[in-house]
């Protein structure tokens, strides 16, 4: 195959976003619209990918951040042909060019590998689509008697009949790079909006004898650019649409595909059920038998066989072993790690701990930067102090503990293995084995002792 460059561009304003964010680094799913491209682009493997920037300035090379690519700065904006022009110079001299837009991010691999296949050395290819509201775009002129694509024409320049066109130009290419240099230098902007136009260079071809194919994708979504908030927001959800018809498909079940939202790469094993509105981040892995209470939110998180998320919970950056029972209402923080069988109820926050097989807190706790061992019991309302306003310490809880409810445990402390604390006790020493432990007041009872009255007003 001969050599492809990728140009991308997105040095456009993005005006009707009224935003002050550039407008590729407004999010889909999560990624900004320029980092779908990005990522589409690389899984074709060119030799080189230029994007070319303008507006918002350095913002975008830098909040995409990555140094393989190669960034054009394009000052100022004096058309797609002028865009492209910038890139020249980093272009190689032969193979061909692929053009996409910053803009349009949904485009599919295979769709592109079709537009590639058909270009060559001396075949230049357009992706084009027939829409029956072909307004704003440019039009595919084509030769009335060959059916040959002959120019394309934008909206603003126009005939009346021209306009009648139903199929556009979407703006993606591929062009063979041998003539890409002499017809950028020939573009003029003799033109309705006195910009260089990309789009002259297919009559430059025609003329030139390069033939020129068109590809269609194989959705129409494929090629939607964004302009505004509007166009965004309908994008969101046909990609959201897309992604919960891709687990359908591998067996998922959705309570309902239009409520899930998915910000990253969610891979499910068999028999997993998705309850409503949840929203998955980063990489979440939910293997065989997982299930997910609805409103819940999983990010970067792995979700061992078997294991039920109820309701309204939130886990993060964390690691959930086979059977486990999280939530309602539980949240899961950074560096937690529970083992098999553990169960993780209401209200209770775990912070940066690894929990072994078969322990539970049930109710309404606080475990952070603490070792928990096997089938330990922590009772309602136990916290762990791991912080002294300055620093956090470590709480170790061995194997076989139970802890009453109430309980503060003040880091770094040590509750040994089989050790059982009363409630209400606040430890601020390691306890011995096998032993209770409690600190609190004993109860007592005063006979005699008379409940304060409410004096009557104007008493003093
Ligand atoms: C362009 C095409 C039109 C096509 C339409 C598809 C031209 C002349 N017209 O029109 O045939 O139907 O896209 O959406 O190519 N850009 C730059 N620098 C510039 C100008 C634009 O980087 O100086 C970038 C924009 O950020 C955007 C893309 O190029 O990503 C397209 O620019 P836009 O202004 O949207 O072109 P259209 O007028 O829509
Ligand atoms: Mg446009």
């Amino acid at each position: 195959m001969s050599k492809l460059n990728i140009v991308i561009l997105a040095a456009g304003l993005g005006k009707r976003m009224h935003s002050a964010l550039p407008k590729v680094l407004h999010l889909v799913a999560g990624k900004p619209l320029l980092g779908h491209v990005l990522d589409t682009g690389r899984a074709l493997s060119p030799q080189r990918i230029c994007v070319v920037y303008g507006h918002g300035g350095d913002a975008v090379p830098q909040a995409i951040g990555d140094e393989t690519i190669t960034w054009v700065r394009q000052m100022p904006q004096l058309g797609t042909g002028h865009a492209l022009m910038q890139a020249l110079p980093y272009l190689d001299k032969d193979g061909m060019t692929l053009v996409l837009y910053g803009d349009v991010p949904l485009t599919s691999i295979e769709t592109l590998k079709r537009l590639i296949a058909i270009a060559g050395e001396k075949t230049f290819s357009l992706l084009t689509v027939e829409l029956a509201d072909p307004a704003g775009y440019g039009r595919i002129v084509r030769n009335d008697e060959t059916g040959d694509i002959a120019a394309i024409v934008e909206e603003k320049d126009a005939s009346k009949s021209q306009r009648e066109i139903q199929e556009i130009n979407t703006g993606i290419m591929v062009i063979p790079n041998q003539y890409l240099h002499g017809w950028l230098h020939k573009l003029e902007n003799h033109n309705a909006q006195k910009e260089y136009y990309l789009t002259d260079i297919v009559a430059m071809s025609v003329k030139d004898g390069v033939k020129v194919e068109a590809a269609q994708p194989a959705y129409a979504w494929e090629t939607i650019g964004i302009n505004s908030k509007t166009q965004l927001a309908a994008l969101e959800r046909i990609f959201q649409n897309e992604s919960a018809k891709k687990l359908l498909d591998q067996g998922v079940t959705l309570a309902d595909m239009s409520r899930i939202d998915i910000r990253g790469q969610l891979d499910c094993g068999r028999d997993v059920e998705i309850d409503i509105n949840c929203i998955f981040e980063g990489h979440v892995q939910l293997e065989d038998g997982v299930k997910v209470g609805a409103h819940s939110i999983l990010k970067n998180v792995k979700v061992a066989a078997g294991s039920t998320i109820a309701p309204f919970s939130l886990i993060e950056a964390a690691e959930i072993g086979e059977n486990c029972r999280i939530g309602p209402y539980a949240r899961i923080r950074p560096g937690t790690k529970l083992a098999n069988e553990v169960h993780i109820g209401s209200f209770v926050e775990v912070k940066n701990s690894t929990i072994a097989v078969g322990s539970k807190a049930n109710h309404l706790s606080y475990i952070g930067d603490s070792i928990v061992g096997k089938n330990v019991n922590i009772g309602a309302g136990t916290i762990t102090c791991n912080y002294d306003g300055a620093n956090k310490y470590q709480t170790i809880i061995e194997d076989d503990v139970f802890v009453g409810s109430d309980t503060q445990l003040v880091a770094p402390v040590k509750v040994a293995r089989g050790s059982t604390i009363g409630a209400g006790s606040t430890i601020t020493k390691d306890t011995p084995p096998e032993t209770l432990t409690l600190s609190r007041a004993k109860q007592m009872s005063i006979d005699g002792w008379k409940r304060p009255v409410k004096k009557p007003k104007g008493e003093k």
